[in-house]
């Protein structure tokens, strides 16, 4: 049998432990990885008992209240603090989420904080998107059109058609999706993911887009498209309850229909 081993310097080693003030009573551990690529060393997990009685109710206000209080050099992504700008994902307790909207109180025992898995980490619990917003890019997502626009007013959309972008328009492409998908992690060089592909979906059901066929012509690809296996795990992980495996699926079905 094949044997593999890793990289010394990809070994997570334990890290500091910094300790809740000695009058705090309701306290919890949080573990969250750390890595700086600038220093040399080894990744690492380091320990904070926090005091909840002066800590908001998130998981990303105790990030906020280490990063403030306790330890200034954790670095994490973070902005609208409602789960609007998709900034803050990162795996807590073993599941893709929102830092923002996840709560302390739903995580039994220590929480674990690492970065999305399967990217590269900038820092800390900052991973590398380069390649997820090109792909993105690459779903060209913006209306396209042949015909010119009326000439007094915007091109309309009826009232059923706009029902169909439901369930599509409000991804804030926070990449929780793409990174718990198994075929995303083996091919993400060359399988687009669940993220891009609800957005390519989302111009394709768009009823004043004009260019479906072009659309579906760069998705009809072994790779871009069809390493999609239907596993579900990105519906599961998506913190806005959206369905990426169905919108998967509405575009093999249109690829299919357009064939016969
Ligand atoms: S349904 Fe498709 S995109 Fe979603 S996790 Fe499974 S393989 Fe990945
Ligand atoms: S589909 Fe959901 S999980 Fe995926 S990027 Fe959009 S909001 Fe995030
Ligand atoms: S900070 Fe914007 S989604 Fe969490």
């Amino acid at each position: 049998m094949a044997e593999f081993s890793l990289p010394a310097n990809s070994i997570v080693k334990k890290g500091r432990i910094f300790e809740a003030p000695a009058n705090a009573s309701n306290t919890k551990r949080f573990k969250i990885y750390r890595y700086n690529p600038d220093d040399g060393q080894n990744p690492s997990v380091d320990t904070y008992d926090i005091d909840l009685d002066s800590c908001g109710p998130m998981v990303l206000d105790a990030l906020i209240k280490i990063k403030n209080e306790i330890d200034p050099t954790l670095t994490f992504r973070r902005s609208c603090r409602e789960g609007i700008c998709g900034s803050c994902s990162m795996n807590i307790d073993g599941m893709n989420t929102l830092a923002c909207i996840k709560a302390i109180a739903d995580i039994k025992g220590d929480v674990k904080i690492y970065p999305l898995p399967h990217l590269s980490v900038v820092k800390d619990l900052v991973p590398d998107l380069t390649n997820f917003y090109a792909q993105y890019a690459s779903i060209k997502p913006w209306i396209q059109t042949d015909t010119p626009p009326p000439p007094d007013r915007e091109r309309l959309q009826s009232k059923e058609d706009r029902e169909k972008l439901e369930g599509l328009e409000e991804c804030i492409l926070c990449a929780c999706c793409s990174t718990s998908c198994p075929s995303y992690w083996w091919n993400s060089d060359r399988y687009l993911g669940p993220a891009a592909l609800l957005a390519a979906y989302r111009w394709i059901a768009d009823s004043r887009d004009e260019t479906t066929g072009e659309r579906l012509d760069e998705l009809e690809d072994p790779f871009k498209l069809y390493r999609c296996h239907t596993i579900m795990n990105c519906t599961n992980a998506c913190p806005k309850n959206l369905n990426p495996a169905k919108a998967i699926a509405e575009i093999k079905k249109l690829i299919v229909k357009r064939r016969n």
